[in-house]
């Protein structure tokens, strides 16, 4: 771990969901002058006091380039990216933006020797001829949204890079991300999120998945332990070089649903399926991550009753 201390990491997309926790976890790693944290809404930053910031669009190539050759970058954590439900909205840009992205950082890496790149895949990656249970790292992948494409072309990038040059391009597959923290943006997995919020305002809760559809999921300190852990393996650990699968908890709308009515017993839930049913239909229903496990020892902790514990503690005094 002394090795990377000193090492500057660069945060593209830090305001989103997961670079809003993740950047406070390599804050207190690297510590908060070898930590930047980028966005591209300058308001988003606001909240990194506790690191440098700076606005940064990710498809401005000269610009990313510029930051890491005078900040002396080694480490990119490239999370800037449009989600599966947002995708389906605008399917060129979300392509544009995700291939387009990451392509640049992967070349940049390449370039500049840089030491390490951390790039995030998906569930999305798998499609409707996927085994729906337990879903193997290797097994027929044909996604059916933009969002699932361009995470399957990515982490075919991702390996090509780590073959032929050598860049030390490290991924998860994450299931569904749920945090108090930070809100999701445009995901299909974005009502488990949600309905915490919904709960603790004492509102009723409409759910835009059917009750019995069940993801995977994760709670978000798992995400970060996964993400740290990963990164800090050693290099030869690393044996997949497209992307992990990660798993941790499989649930539906209901089975989260009773587990916060137990806390809040007056909330109440109705279904309204939208065209995010058909995303959820098409992804796997969990996950099966022993690779991870073997590879370089992941281990979740969070279950689902534990999460909802902690999120119904943490939730009601936080403040975005
Ligand atoms: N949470 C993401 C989504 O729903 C999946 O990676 O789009």
């Amino acid at each position: 771990m002394l090795s990377f201390t000193m090492e500057r990491v660069l945060i593209i997309g830090a305001a989103g969901q997961l670079g809003s926790e993740l950047t406070q976890a390599l804050v207190t790693i690297y510590g908060g002058d070898n930590v930047i944290a980028t966005d591209i809404q300058p308001q988003a930053l606001e909240k990194f006091d506790y690191c440098r910031t700076k606005v940064l669009d990710v498809m401005d190539k000269e610009a990313v380039k510029g930051l890491v050759k005078t900040e002396n970058v080694k480490q990119i954590y490239h999370l800037a990216a449009v989600l599966s439900a947002t995708g389906e909205k605008n399917p060129l840009f979300a392509w544009q933006l995700n291939m387009d992205s990451l392509l640049s950082v992967l070349e940049l890496a390449r370039e500049e020797k840089l030491d390490k790149i951390y790039w995030p895949s998906s569930i999305a990656v798998f499609g409707p001829n996927t085994p729906k249970v337990n879903t193997p790292q290797y097994c027929v992948k044909e996604p059916n949204t933009v969002y699932g494409i361009s995470k399957q072309a990515g982490e075919r990038w991702c390996e090509y890079y780590f073959q032929k040059y050598g860049v030390d391009v490290r991924s998860l597959r994450y299931p569904g991300l749920i945090g108090y923290k930070s809100l999701p943006g445009g995901g299909t997995t974005d009502y488990a999120v949600d309905i915490y919020h919904k709960a603790i305002a004492g509102e009723h809760f409409v759910s835009f998945l059917k009750e019995d559809t069940y993801l995977p999921m994760m709670y978000m300190p798992d995400a970060i332990k996964a993400t740290l852990n990963l990164m800090h393996a050693p290099r030869e650990n690393v044996k997949i070089r497209s992307s992990y699968n990660l798993a941790a908890i499989s649930f539906s709308p209901k089975e989260i649903f009773e587990s916060i009515k137990i806390h809040y017993p007056d909330f109440s839930i109705s279904y309204a399926p939208d065209f995010r049913q058909a995303i959820a239909d098409s992804w796997p229903d969990s996950i099966d991550d022993s690779r991870a496990r073997e590879d370089w020892g992941w281990e979740h902790e969070y279950s689902l009753e534990k999460m909802t514990e902690d999120i119904l503690k943490h939730l009601p005094s936080y403040s975005f």
